[in-house]
């Protein structure tokens, strides 16, 4: 698997070749998810780019799929919420005509990504919008047993990624792949204790993060969101063809990602709003990061101070992290 198109993450930087995982198939597949909602008569120009959007249903991933569907592309939204994608569908319908399409599906639950892996990977969406997440997840592990901000925000996403590559069956068409992760990739290294509770370059640290408790907190959100952004960095630097991926921070929003932060935290969120990013700015965000893929090492907002900590990039953090995670790729 060689090419010549390469990309970017969390409007950030790095450049290194690295290797692209052998896959390890360990999982198998099962048939399609079911549509909650489908409009085969809107269905957009096929010039358009065809969008997927995991976690459209609501929050940033609903403010980028409103303003994909103003800018009348197909796109797809995913979420568990089948009330809240009604609203989504409603609004696009009323206010652009045109009809965003749904799957439902609980991304904690490793049948239901494998389903909904296979269903959008046949699809061959243009643009893959990885957005989906939790945070501080109650109760901590899954009904599987598996730590739940983990499977939820980076194994269901890694699975999903790997899955529409291996069925891809045009590689002249472009591919993007956006990730949400967050600025705490910045700060991870920002004092010697981060590295020393989470160093991504070590393979028993990956390992040790899947391992379930009963509580998922904030380090588990943060150790999935480097995953996230080592991810796109993997997928990027492999250099596949016509294959790019960045990761974005789209901004802090106060949304129900927060509903389980203890009430103070939320307080003083709420209470920072006028100074943090809006909800409509953060969806943008996402949307830029979505249909322009960076040449690697760029950043959009060339003002801002960028330097992203190597580790996110690194040859050992990706060898790691792929020696860890090769075993989620989903079995034909
Ligand atoms: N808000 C911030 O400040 C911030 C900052 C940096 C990064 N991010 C990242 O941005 C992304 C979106 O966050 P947000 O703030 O927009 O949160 P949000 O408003 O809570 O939206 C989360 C989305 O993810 C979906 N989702 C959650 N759990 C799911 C599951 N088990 N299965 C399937 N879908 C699931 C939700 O859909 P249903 O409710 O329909 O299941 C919803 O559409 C997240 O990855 C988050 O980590 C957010």
């Amino acid at each position: 698997m060689t090419s010549s198109l390469s990309s970017t993450r969390l409007l950030l930087p790095f450049l290194r070749p690295s290797k692209w995982a052998v896959p390890v198939r360990c999982f198998k597949t099962a048939p399609a998810t079911s549509f909650v909602s489908q409009d085969s008569e809107n269905r957009r120009s096929a010039a358009m780019p065809r969008v997927l959007i995991t976690g459209g249903t609501d929050g940033i991933g609903r403010e980028a799929a409103l303003k994909l569907a103003a800018e009348n592309h197909e796109i797809t939204i995913s979420g568990r919420d089948s009330k809240k994608a009604k609203d989504v569908i409603e609004l696009c319908q009323s206010k652009f005509n045109n009809t965003p399409r749904f799957i439902q599906t609980d991304l904690s639950l490793e049948n239901e990504v494998i389903k909904f892996a296979n269903q959008v990977a046949d699809e061959q969406y243009d643009i893959c919008i990885l957005n989906a997440g939790v945070m501080n997840p109650k109760p901590g592990r899954t009904s599987e047993n598996r730590e739940a901000t983990l499977m939820t925000n980076l194994i269901s996403s890694y699975m999903i990624a790997h899955k529409i590559l291996d069925k891809r069956n045009d590689e002249k068409r472009p591919l993007h792949f956006v990730f949400s992760t967050s600025i705490l990739v910045k700060f991870h290294n920002a004092t010697p204790l981060g590295l020393r509770f989470f160093n991504p370059q070590k393979v028993s640290d990956w390992q040790k993060s899947l391992v379930p408790s009963d509580v998922s907190g904030a380090g588990k959100y943060a150790i999935s969101k480097i995953g996230l952004a080592t991810l796109s960095s993997s997928i990027s630097l492999a250099n596949l063809p016509n294959v790019t991926s960045t990761s974005v921070h789209p901004g802090t929003v106060y949304t129900n990602i927060m509903s389980n932060l203890p009430s103070r935290q939320q307080f003083y969120i709420k209470l920072a709003r006028p100074f943090i990013t809006s909800l409509p700015d953060a969806g943008a965000n996402l949307v830029l990061a979505a249909k322009n893929p960076l040449p690697a090492g760029m950043f959009y907002q060339t003002n801002k101070a960028t330097k992203l900590p190597d580790f996110v990039y690194s040859e050992s953090s990706i060898a790691a992290f792929e020696e860890v995670f090769e075993q989620f790729k989903i079995q034909n």
